[in-house]
């Protein structure tokens, strides 16, 4: 018998498997086609104050390896995410959710987050300061030291549950920002978010995507990924959530030892939306493969 289990700031997990925002809507969509009380946990898409429809379509570009999407943060704003999605979830997932907030300034990440703290259903919050694909918001907060720290601060004053800080890997010194948010009051680091890329169409010569750039994710990321866990997990102290190119169990480990005490599976969902199954499903026979009998003996081996 070999233990998934692994711990995030007081909350236990049955595994470290977690899928990534904005690719398992509010979960209860993923029920349909298994339990997904199978899940570590999951974090649900993105959610602001208002209700927000999106950027303009087209807004997702195939890629090799991965895609491009600059969806804009879709979602039914923070009231609607209490009053109705999270009351659907309740009814198909008996644990913890991660909850997503996003926000185009200080104020409003303080407002969604007071309101969320208060849902039972949460487990802990993620604070995203790393969206690429909205103007004055999101990835602006998560490229400057400054501002990580202050709507870190800012947050913690009126949560009281375990804060996670979303990072963008669009920036110079990753290691840098995460030391900012721990400053801040951060309980853990999540990353990394997407890479900032576009498309042309050759036919018509114009960007694929019509916000012509958008975020960059999928298998291909995975060595960027890799690099920015392993540096921030040297440069903090707090736990650290990796994300970015996970496919398969193997590469759940690998994020483990760089120094992940969990790790989110993001675009993989959208090519098989049986992914995260699948890599629960296998993790304890490429454990047994790899002699690792706890996972939680290999967070930050490599190092
Ligand atoms: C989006 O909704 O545009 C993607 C969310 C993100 O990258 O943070």
């Amino acid at each position: 018998m070999v233990d998934t289990t692994v711990e995030l700031c007081g909350l236990k997990l049955d595994n470290p498997v977690i899928p990534a925002s904005g690719t398992f809507g509010f979960g209860y969509e993923f029920a349909e086609l298994y339990d997904i009380n199978i899940l570590g946990s999951f974090s649900f898409k993105g959610t602001t104050k208002e209700p927000r429809f999106g950027n303009p379509t087209p807004r997702i570009a195939e890629c090799t390896r991965g895609l491009i999407n600059s969806v804009g943060l879709q979602n039914p704003g923070i009231d609607k995410v209490i009053s109705e999605e999270l009351p659907k979830l309740k009814k198909c997932f008996d644990k913890k959710v991660i909850a997503n907030i996003s926000g185009f300034s200080v104020d409003e990440y303080v407002y969604c987050c007071k309101k969320i703290d208060a849902e039972e259903q949460v487990g802990i919050i993620e604070v995203n300061i790393s969206c690429p694909n909205v103007h004055n918001g999101g990835m602006s907060f998560g490229t400057d030291t400054k501002s990580a720290y202050e709507v870190t601060k800012a947050v913690k004053a009126v949560t009281t549950k375990p804060v996670f800080v979303k990072l963008s890997p669009n920036v110079t010194d990753i290691a840098a920002i995460a030391a900012a948010c721990e400053e801040g009051g951060a309980d853990g680091i999540s990353l990394i978010n997407t890479l900032l890329g576009m498309r042309i169409d050759l036919k018509t010569k114009r960007p694929v995507i019509a916000n012509k750039m958008g975020g960059f994710s999928g298998e291909a990321i995975f060595p960027v990924a890799l690099r920015m866990v392993y540096q921030v997990y040297e440069a903090v102290k707090i736990p650290v959530i990796g994300m970015g190119g996970v496919l398969t169990a193997d590469d759940v480990i690998e994020m483990m030892l760089a120094g992940a005490s969990a790790v989110q599976v993001g675009a993989a969902n959208l090519i098989n939306p049986y992914a995260c199954r699948d890599i629960i499903n296998n993790l304890p026979q490429v454990m047994k493969k790899y002699n690792i009998s706890r996972l939680t003996d290999i967070i930050g081996m490599a190092h």
